[in-house]
């Protein structure tokens, strides 16, 4: 586990370097599945960065990647990779997006790198070995109000259509925690619960290269991750709950009401 973990590194190190660098030039951007569903040409390079990084060191194994889709195999190691989680904010030079890197073996999630470029913050974590931003441990915060806690969230690209909207739950919390925010990195908010910076994070629109590295830090750092009704995390989830522990069940109650 130990190299894959050094080749997600190394990957995520390279892309994240070449988002920094273009992030200021003339963007090209098309919209995907709805007209606020965006990907850029640094999307598109970095997706083709990492896979062609991945395969030569990796022929066999299997890649998902959020651009181009299942790549690869036969072998039973799969990374789920988002190349640029926030790229509305990337779009508009907003400076919070992080490549994401997860990596499965036999189903079980075993490694989770996510890096933020402007930062120079590298989240890692592996199975059984702790979290880590940079050198530092990773360790989940210990609020145990939600009066008292920081909380983010996020909202699917069919916001504007979808029942299943988020805003409801957003009105909830926002009425009961300190307070809520919408950064536009789903990533990013796993990694900040498992750091401490969030104490909770709720998102009903996800897919797997969102949470494939996150909800494994979040989990190694001693938080929790679970579904709404507070089942476990299938690979697939679309909806998501991720806390410190202390607020879970709070969070969870919440959700149902
Ligand atoms: C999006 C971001 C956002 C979340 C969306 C994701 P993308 O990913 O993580 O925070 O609310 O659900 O789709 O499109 O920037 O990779
Ligand atoms: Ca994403
Ligand atoms: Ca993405």
């Amino acid at each position: 586990m130990k190299e894959l973990e050094e080749l997600a590194i190394s990957v995520a190190r390279e892309v994240g370097a070449l988002q920094r660098e273009r992030f200021e030039d003339p963007r090209e951007i098309e919209t995907k599945s709805s007209a606020i569903d965006l990907v850029t040409d640094v999307d598109r390079a970095s997706d083709q960065l990492i896979l062609e990084r991945i395969t030569a060191q990796r022929p066999n194994d299997e890649i998902l990647t959020e651009e181009t889709g299942v790549h690869g195999g036969p072998s039973s190691v799969r990374w789920i990779v988002d190349p640029l989680d926030g790229t509305t904010n990337y779009a508009h030079g907003f400076p919070h997006f992080a490549v994401s890197i997860g990596i499965e073996c036999d189903g079980v999630r075993e490694v989770g790198v996510i890096y933020d470029p402007m930062k120079d913050e590298l989240f890692r974590v592996r199975r059984g070995e702790g979290a880590f931003c940079n050198s530092k441990p990773m360790a989940v915060s210990q609020v145990t109000e939600l009066h008292r806690a920081l909380l983010a969230t996020g909202f699917g690209y069919d916001v504007h259509h979808s029942k299943v909207d988020n805003l409801d739950h957003f009105g909830h919390f926002i009425k009961r925690a300190q307070a809520v925010r919408r950064a536009g990195s789903a990533a990013l908010d796993l990694a900040y619960v498992a750091c401490g910076r969030f104490d909770g994070f709720w998102e009903l629109a996800l897919h797997p290269w969102d949470v494939a590295a996150g909800v494994l830090m979040v989990e190694e750092a001693g938080g929790r991750t679970s579904d709404l009704v507070g089942g476990p995390v299938p690979v697939s989830a679309d909806r998501l709950v991720a806390s410190n522990g202390s607020l879970h069940e709070s969070m969870l109650e919440l959700l149902r009401a």
